[in-house]
């Protein structure tokens, strides 16, 4: 008995870890189809708008790298 009641208390503890983890992970958006959008632009020419103190910036959760293709990539289809 006491081992099954570890057991399943293994099994909650690590179902509740895969959770929280799984929720903390967040997916970079892809960059939008749209004017203000262009391939060829360079982090530099993003930053433009979303830098700290430009007209869009990032929320305050966003990962401190300005790498951005590291992470955002053009959509798939279309693009300019
Ligand atoms: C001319 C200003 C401008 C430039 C330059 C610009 N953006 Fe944006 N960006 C915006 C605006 C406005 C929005 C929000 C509206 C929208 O979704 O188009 C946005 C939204 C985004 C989003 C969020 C999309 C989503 O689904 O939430 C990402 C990612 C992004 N931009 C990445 C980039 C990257 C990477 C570059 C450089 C290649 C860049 N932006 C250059 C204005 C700009
Ligand atoms: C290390 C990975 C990473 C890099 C590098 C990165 N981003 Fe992001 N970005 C994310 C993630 C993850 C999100 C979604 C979580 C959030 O909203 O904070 C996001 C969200 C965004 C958004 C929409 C939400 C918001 O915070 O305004 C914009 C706009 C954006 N990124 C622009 C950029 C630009 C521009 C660069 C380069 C200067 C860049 N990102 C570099 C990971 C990254």
């Amino acid at each position: 008995m006491k081992g099954r009641r570890m057991a399943l208390f293994a099994l909650v503890t690590v179902f509740l870890l895969a959770l929280l983890l799984i929720r903390g992970i967040q997916f970079p958006p892809d960059i939008p189809f749209d004017l203000d959008h262009r391939r060829g632009q360079i982090p530099g020419d993003c930053l433009s708008c979303h830098g700290p103190d430009e007209r869009f910036p990032r929320g305050k959760n966003h990962p401190l790298v300005d790498e951005c293709f590291q992470c955002h990539s053009w959509p798939a289809a279309g693009g300019r």
